[in-house]
């Protein structure tokens, strides 16, 4: 794999380089998000999520089939996941807050899975404890955005173990390492439980199926790094005579720094929903700008909102359409300069941070109503 600056890399563990999402939609096969399908979305959900009119959410698959049974009745499930290798970033929460959105107007149940399996695989130095502190952690931050008990269900993988396995054990026999290799770049020194894992990422994308006893289709709303999987899943559904799960996929909130995503590996540029607020007031401070090397000239030729990282956190997730709009088109006639940009945005992160903290507090109250239990069924 390469880690050149400028060669683009998107697996579910690595993303880097310049990334160029049009390139992703041919080379990942998946279709984009055209305005026909949007506006099918809008009509059944009543609005479109900001998310969905910026185009963070820009690519799909079977979204058109998913709404054509839910116009005929049919309702679908959500199901999304968090790898617990440490803590949350801001990032991380695009996807959710947009998956609360799906919950929230389509009436859906959610699934989310924690693996903490995986992560202890991935991590070299990870004993099986660093995951399961981490797990518990992650699911305060998704508990804290609001999303309605009824209708969620955690699944810690290595606890909900006995559910998933006999689901992930028909998976597994219809993906030949060859395959595996293939989609995931295995090696020779990979660990034999990494490469039977996706296996397990695969089946609560079957899970509601499975426990009622009928096909149920079902959405995975998440950033575009996670498709590996989803294809491999996708191939063998039919094969256990279920539905192919859709998905819409996100592009990744960049890092605080110069290109790249928000990484947890970089903590200097990312925003942890952890953080004391002034420590990531100082990060947004000292984040890279699309700014000119002085006043005069920035005042002169503007600057450029489409590669600063300030612009990005406004465009994903701190402002309305019309602060949007006006930013942009003040920031390109070089009619504000940088430090304003930064210190309005490190208010506005100082603020969520604040409000999502004492959310995340009260959801450590909340954390056994959002359990799955397999006795529930
Ligand atoms: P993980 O923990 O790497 O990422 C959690 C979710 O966040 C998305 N994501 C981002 N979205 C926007 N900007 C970013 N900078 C950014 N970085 C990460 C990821 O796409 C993901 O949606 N193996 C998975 C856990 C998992 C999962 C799932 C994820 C299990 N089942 C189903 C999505 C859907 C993982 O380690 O995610």
């Amino acid at each position: 794999m390469s880690t050149n600056n400028e060669e683009m890399v998107v697996t579910p563990w690595e993303v880097s380089g310049k990334i160029d999402y049009e390139k992703l939609i041919r080379e990942f096969g998946t279709q984009p998000l055209t305005p026909e399908l949007l506006e099918r979305i809008a009509r059944n959900a009543g609005e479109l999520h900001p998310q969905l009119e910026r185009r963070i959410f820009f690519s799909h698959r079977d979204v058109d089939w998913l709404l054509q049974r839910y116009e005929n009745g049919e309702k679908f499930v959500l199901y999304t996941g968090r790898g617990p290798s440490g803590p949350v970033h801001i990032g991380h929460l695009a996807p959710w807050i947009f998956t609360k959105y799906l919950q929230d107007k389509f009436d859906a149940k959610l699934y989310f899975q924690i693996t903490d399996d995986e992560r202890f695989l991935y991590h070299d130095n990870f004993t099986m404890q660093e995951p399961a502190k981490w797990a518990y952690e992650n699911a305060l931050d998704l508990i804290a955005l609001g999303f309605d008990p009824k209708k969620t269900r955690i699944i810690f993988d290595t606890k909900n173990i006995d559910t998933l396995y006999p689901i992930a054990l028909n998976i597994a026999k219809h993906v030949t390492f060859s395959t595996a290799k293939a989609v995931f770049g295995f090696q020779e020194s990979t660990n034999i439980g990494l490469s039977f894992y996706p296996a397990i990422q695969a089946a609560p994308a079957f899970l509601e199926s499975a426990l009622v006893g009928h096909n149920v289709p079902c959405l995975i709303p998440a950033a575009i790094d996670q498709d590996p999987y989803w294809r491999v899943t996708r191939d063998v559904a039919p094969k256990l005579g279920y539905y192919k799960p859709a998905q819409i996929h996100c592009r990744f909130l960049p890092g605080l720094g110069r290109g790249g995503k928000m990484s947890a590996s970089l903590p200097e540029t990312a925003i942890f929903t952890i953080d004391p607020p002034d420590v990531a007031k100082r990060k947004v401070m000292s984040a890279f700008t699309g700014g000119r090397a002085t006043v005069e000239e920035q005042k002169q030729l503007g600057a450029n909102p489409d590669i600063c990282s300030v612009y990005a956190y406004d465009y994903f997730l701190f402002m309305n359409s019309k602060e949007i709009e006006d930013l942009r088109y003040n920031c390109l006639a070089g009619n504000i300069m940088c430090g304003e940009c930064k210190k309005t945005l490190a208010e506005r992160v100082e603020k969520f941070l604040s409000e999502h903290q004492q959310r995340r507090e009260r959801a450590k109250d909340r954390f056994q109503d959002f359990l799955f239990n397999a006795k529930d069924f």
